[in-house]
């Protein structure tokens, strides 16, 4: 049974208002759990288990880091086929042969693959209003898989196997987001990280926070260690912007031409400040703060969730043309009504003599009182008089 936890046991000891006052989007935290507090959240088994699962991973989704650097996909891929497009798909062995050489394996967007990574990635998105997103990475020797780096997102990783010694280190890009403007190259990433902050060694149940634009790497220190990284992306005021860019679109002085620049600088500042004005009146409308904070409450990654078996609505049929008869006219079966007759395809003409006899019928009714027959040939004759225009529902006209 998949146990949710709650955003405060994810974080126990630590309080939810401890770590919103003192760590969250400020520094990172590290919190030491027991092997226990995350059950089945991942182990070989699973991770078996999930890799198993040939047709999802494709070279996008499963790749192989060996000494700070990426292998190149056509190394442990073949080339295969999905949905009619050439996508490269890992193959075992190649993959297995790589992670013998010391590769760390890192499989992308596995937050739905289990449901005790979907529940956490749910209570995180809930608790922070924002959009989470699960990565594995699993190393097999004591490398370092990652050259020092920061993310543009904030990071909550959750050990699940073996040790790894993490270093954060003091410096923090403010607030990056993912775009080619905050690419920092690796040689001057060394540069610009600092001194260390701290040295971590996470053991399984541990959870490391991370903050985004905060320089970090880490190097396994067991022959196996494993973690989930779950990056969460909040809303920010960028998103704000967009927002506004759609509403001033549909306001006509958004529409207007600007005066011509014959007319000087200050017939341009003033459109500027008309507009902006405009603007500050549009953000701080009560409709649009309804508008934007139902964008916040939809701000999730779409997790399907079906609770199976789902109750069959069965719609209630009705044969709309009155009179209708299965006759034989010479020695064949036809559906005979006042405007004339149609062959019935042989072998169906008991399901149609049925079908004409209801005032009122549902497949489910059909299939039960025409039990010799299959389900599938049933199904088919009564979609037969429905094309016809011979049965609708009994709600349509
Ligand atoms: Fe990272």
């Amino acid at each position: 049974m998949t146990i949710n936890k709650t955003f405060s046991e994810i974080l126990a000891p630590i309080s939810e208002a401890e770590f919103f006052d003192a760590y969250y989007d400020k520094k990172p935290l590290h919190i030491p759990g027991d092997p226990g507090k995350f059950p089945n959240l991942m182990d070989f088994d699973i991770l078996s288990r999930i890799l198993g699962l040939n047709s999802i991973w494709t070279a996008d989704t499963l790749g192989l880091m060996l000494d700070n650097t990426q292998v190149p996909r056509e190394k442990y891929c073949d080339p295969g086929s999905r949905d009619g497009r050439s996508v490269l798909i890992p193959n075992a062995e190649k993959v297995g042969g790589f992670l013998q050489a010391g590769a760390s394996l890192v499989a992308i967007d596995i937050d739905t693959l289990t449901p005790e990574i979907s529940a956490l990635a749910d209570t995180l998105e809930d608790s922070l209003s924002a959009k989470a997103q699960a990565n594995l990475y699993f190393s097999s020797q004591r490398r370092q898989a990652f050259a020092s780096h920061f993310d543009t997102h904030d990071v909550y990783a959750f050990h699940t196997v073996g040790e790894k010694v993490w270093r954060i280190y003091e410096n923090r890009e403010p607030h990056p987001i993912r775009h080619a403007a905050f690419k920092v190259p690796p040689e001057q990433a060394k540069a610009r990280r600092g001194g260390v902050l701290m040295d971590v060694t996470m053991k399984p149940g541990d959870l490391l926070y991370i903050p985004r634009g905060q320089y970090h790497d880490a190097l396994a220190s067991d022959d196996f260690a494993m973690h989930i990284a779950m990056g969460v992306t909040g809303i920010i005021g960028y998103d704000l912007v967009s927002a506004l860019l759609e509403r001033t679109m549909h306001d006509e002085r958004f529409r207007v031409n600007f005066p011509r620049a014959a007319l000087g600088r200050g017939a341009l500042k003033t459109r500027i400040e008309t507009l902006g004005a405009a603007i500050a009146e549009i953000a701080a409308s009560d409709s649009f703060i309804d508008q934007f904070s139902q964008y916040q409450q939809r701000f999730r990654n779409n997790r399907m969730k079906l609770s199976l078996p789902v109750p069959v609505a069965e719609e209630v049929l009705r044969v709309k043309t009155p009179g209708l008869a299965v006759k034989s006219v010479q020695g064949r079966p036809v559906l005979a009504s006042a405007s004339g007759a149609m062959p019935i395809p042989p072998g169906k003409e008991k399901i149609a003599a049925w079908i004409v006899a209801q005032d009122r019928f549902t497949a489910h009714q059909a299939a039960s009182a025409l039990s010799e027959f299959d389900l599938l040939t049933v199904n088919e004759t009564i979609n037969d008089f429905r094309k016809m225009g011979l049965v609708a529902g009994a709600g349509a006209s």
